[in-house]
């Protein structure tokens, strides 16, 4: 989180290496991000940014820059429309056809780039690189092999630098081995895991507002909280990652990252800053205390479900026990949070899009007023929208007007694109790139949190495996399956969504 004020730091000549650029991630995410960054003048194209892109695909620079071209035109935030940077930045991107398997490629690579330094003025031994694994996951293990043996990885006088896209493993152990590889080429502060949900402006947010108000930090635990419930729901199927998303499922999708992620942010203790180290290891501290779910209790906290028709999806088994949806009654044992549930919940083809979290306090303790018994009062919330509907609502009583006594819940509620006008967030991807040309891996994983998160998901997976909990079907366009109002029920609470126009309560 380098950037929080607004000023430009200069950077010194570096060049971005992305592995498998011949992908979709490349043209739809990494190059409109670098784009953005450029129009908005982060990053300027030439004497301070390359772009190399390396693939097994045969293409000339001018084949790979009009690929290029239609994905920066297509899902850019600042098109090329509102800003002129395209030209300037095109003709620093290079294409390099590469073997991912032979060191001769490698070598190849070494000397491609040191042409591209020498161009800059930057001699030997002073080159600074930023790779991007943006290839298929079997492929991380040998490229960082080849980027040590060919001691790419390494730069005496300049830096180098790594970015993982996820999946980070499939279990605890594929992803230590994984670590193990990297930290055999680049030492830990060197390594970037991504998990976008950390580069979105509204999760950032999080922090701001627990951290920056000193008005809520005092509410902040079990005392006050009743519960807390993460909803990260999808409206879309798998589509076209079927074969991929069949082999992992939602556990490891995304409950292992994103909602683990944005548990950590709730729960975590103030960090004395936000220098990298600190705030990771406060997050390492929640994952470190989450109540282990073993295999043989997954039936009391957890629900699985898959949607109907998942099973004719391109790619999916015909008899596929893979589940699109999770929810978890989760618990982090430390003082803070002692007897506050945290309720996660994730799956595809729901009802509507959205990412929510919800804070729900405690009710108020005595009714004083008496024309008022036996009615209901309803407990405070504080919602956050992260998407797409990005802002947050805060759930209070207020009196109606009239003579009679008589509480109504009022929403006090901030919108950013009523804020700040629309179009005003920046992609994840910005964020993330930028942090990583700066060296502050603050927004990226570190392999603690990697395993340990691994550690409370692993067993969960196993007694899915096991069938310790029935795999239920919903349909399509609901809020999922009727276990999960279950689980939520048996202990006396409901679902609740405040963000969009989905809008429902207890
Ligand atoms: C990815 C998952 O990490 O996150 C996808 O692999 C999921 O299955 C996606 O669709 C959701 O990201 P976002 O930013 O749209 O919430």
């Amino acid at each position: 989180m380098a950037t929080t004020g607004t000023s430009r730091r200069p950077l010194p000549p570096f060049t971005v290496v992305i592995f498998g650029a011949s992908g979709d991630l490349t043209r739809r995410k990494l190059i409109p991000a670098l784009h953005s960054l450029c129009c908005a003048g982060f990053l300027t194209p030439g004497q301070e940014l390359k772009v190399v892109g390396a693939a097994r695909t045969p293409m000339t620079d001018e084949e790979f820059r009009a690929r290029l071209w239609d994905g920066v035109a297509a899902y850019a935030r600042l098109t090329p429309v509102r800003c002129s940077a395209w030209e300037r930045l095109t003709a620093n991107i290079h294409y390099f056809p590469l073997d991912y398997h032979t060191g001769d490629s490698y070598a190849a690579l070494g000397a491609f780039l040191a042409g591209l330094d020498a161009e800059r003025g930057v001699g030997p031994g002073h080159g600074r690189y930023l790779f991007h694994l943006a290839t298929p996951p079997d492929l991380y293990i040998p490229i960082v092999e080849q980027l040590r043996d060919s001691g790419l990885a390494r730069s005496e006088h300049g830096w180098t630098r790594i970015i993982i896209e996820k999946p980070f493993g499939t279990d605890a152990q594929s992803a230590h081995h994984l670590n193990e590889v990297l930290h055999s080429a680049f030492p830990e502060e060197n390594i970037y895991r991504i998990d976008h949900y950390l580069g979105k402006e509204t999760v950032q947010n999080l922090l701001v507002f627990r951290f920056a108000n000193a008005i809520f930090e005092p509410l902040w635990n079990r005392n006050f909280v009743d519960h807390v419930q993460i909803t990260v729901a999808e409206s879309v199927g798998v589509a076209h990652r079927g074969g991929y998303y069949d082999g992992a499922g939602v556990l490891r999708d995304m409950f292992q990252n994103h909602l683990l992620q944005l548990l950590t942010l709730i729960a975590m203790e103030p960090p004395a800053s936000f220098d990298a180290k600190m705030f990771r290891q406060e997050k390492v501290k929640v994952l470190e205390v989450l109540r282990p779910i073993p295999p043989e209790r997954v039936g009391e906290f957890t629900v699985r479900g898959q949607y109907e028709g998942y099973r004719t999806e391109p790619g999916v088994a015909p008899d596929s026990q893979t589940a699109t949806f999770g929810a978890v009654k989760a618990h982090v044992d430390n003082w803070r949070w002692e007897g506050v549930p945290f309720y996660l919940r994730s799956g595809k083809r729901l009802k509507t899009k959205t990412t929510e979290i919800v804070l729900q306090f405690r009710r108020a303790p005595h009714l004083v007023f008496r024309r008022m018994e036996g009615q209901p009062v309803p407990a405070n919330r504080l919602s956050f929208c992260l998407q797409p509907d990005e802002g947050m609502h805060l759930m209070f009583e207020i009196k109606t007007p009239g003579l009679e006594m008589v509480t109504r819940t009022v929403n006090m509620e901030f919108h950013y694109g009523r804020e700040f006008g629309p179009g005003g967030l920046a992609d994840a991807y910005e964020r993330l790139l930028l942090d990583a040309a700066l060296g502050d891996p603050s927004l990226f994983a570190h392999c603690d949190e990697i395993d340990r998160a691994w550690a409370w998901i692993d067993p969960m997976v196993q007694g899915w495996e096991q069938g310790g909990v029935p795999l239920e079907q919903y349909e399509p366009g609901s809020w999922g399956p009727e276990g999960a109002t279950r689980l939520l029920r048996a202990d006396g609470r409901e679902w609740q969504v405040y963000c969009g126009d989905e809008q429902h309560g207890d």
